[in-house]
């Protein structure tokens, strides 16, 4: 039987050098999954959602990602319905994209938006401040610096404890420090994408939670017929869940928050939090989930 605790893994501080540093599990829970398809309007069976999401102090998960753009609206409604007032659970939400219709989004940074947003979620989530507020995209049609004044404002009237971002670079993470610190860096990263690898080093160096988003690449990685196969067998575990634990293993930063509306793939994905891999397994993995990536970008 495997054992299901998150608490496995371990624990990260979100914004350990600031005021209000926010400790959480460091497998989390990425809550896009349980709307309707498209993330889209409700889902079919709201109450296996809300089972779900009930679910997760139980398995140790102390740390939900979810936006007001999943739904939208839905994602955030039903946390609060589910798990209000929180107690131990750190719930982060994100602002900056519009939706026009199932799998249409659209970023929008316009600061008046952006502020009306954030004031939304902390209506929905049922919170005065939020506990990590992100933003979703930089949208490329209003200056940056506008966008991140906008969230500056907020983080002065307390309407977020910490701030993270979303898809970015280098530089726009030192853009971005110039108006308020920035706590979480949220980039697409698995074994088989290293696109945002960089990000990563310098997350490292500067004390930044790096949420890797797309942990199991959208499903592909949960299946077998991969390079995870053979270790795999050997830990008597499923690739998907080697394909987490190497995100864990891969760097003491990084915060995975594998996204599912199934509550026995939930419990597996938990399950990996107490996989430990060795050094010669992290190194092979890592090569061959390089040279996987390096081959599709060719
Ligand atoms: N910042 C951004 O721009 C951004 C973008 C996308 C996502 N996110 C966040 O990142 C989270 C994770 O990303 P994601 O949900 O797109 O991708 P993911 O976690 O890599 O994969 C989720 C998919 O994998 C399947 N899955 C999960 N666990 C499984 C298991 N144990 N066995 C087999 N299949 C499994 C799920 O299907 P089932 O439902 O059938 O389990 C779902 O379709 C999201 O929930 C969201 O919070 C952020």
């Amino acid at each position: 039987m495997q054992e299901l605790d998150a608490a496995a893994a371990g624990t990260i501080l979100i914004g350990a050098d600031l005021d209000d540093a926010l400790e959480v599990s460091r497998l989390g829970f990425g809550a896009m999954r349980l709307t309707g398809p498209g993330i889209w309007d409700y889902p079919d069976d709201v109450e296996s959602a809300l089972g779900l999401l009930r679910r997760l102090p139980d398995l140790g998960v102390t740390f939900i990602d979810t936006a007001d753009s999943y739904g939208p609206d839905v994602s955030e409604e039903l946390i609060a319905e589910a798990l209000h007032p929180y107690d131990d659970l750190v719930i982060a939400t994100k602002g900056g994209l519009v939706r026009t219709g199932p799998d249409e989004w659209i970023p929008l940074g316009r600061p008046e938006y952006l502020i009306q947003q954030a004031l939304k979620s902390c209506r929905t989530l049922g919170v005065d401040t939020l506990d990590l507020w992100q933003l979703h995209r930089i949208d490329p049609r209003v200056p940056r610096d506008e966008q991140f004044d906008a969230i500056r404002r907020l983080y002065d009237d307390e309407v977020m404890t910490h701030v993270g971002l979303s898809e970015v670079s280098v530089e726009d993470i030192e853009a971005a420090q110039e108006y308020f610190p920035v706590a979480t860096v949220q980039n697409r990263f698995n074994l088989v994408d290293r696109t945002s690898e960089e990000v990563l080093r310098y997350c490292e160096r500067e004390g930044i939670v790096f949420i890797p988003w797309y942990p199991l690449a959208a499903g592909d990685l949960a299946k077998p017929g991969s390079l995870l196969d053979d270790i795999a067998r050997r830990h008597e575990a499923t690739p998907g869940q080697i394909a987490l634990a190497w995100l864990l293993a891969a760097s003491p930063m990084t915060l995975p928050i594998p996204g599912t509306s199934s509550l026995k793939h939930l419990e597996e994905n938990v399950a990996a939090a107490a996989i430990m891999l060795d050094e010669e397994e992290i190194a092979a993995l890592d090569k061959a989930g390089r040279e996987q990536f390096e081959r599709a970008r060719r």
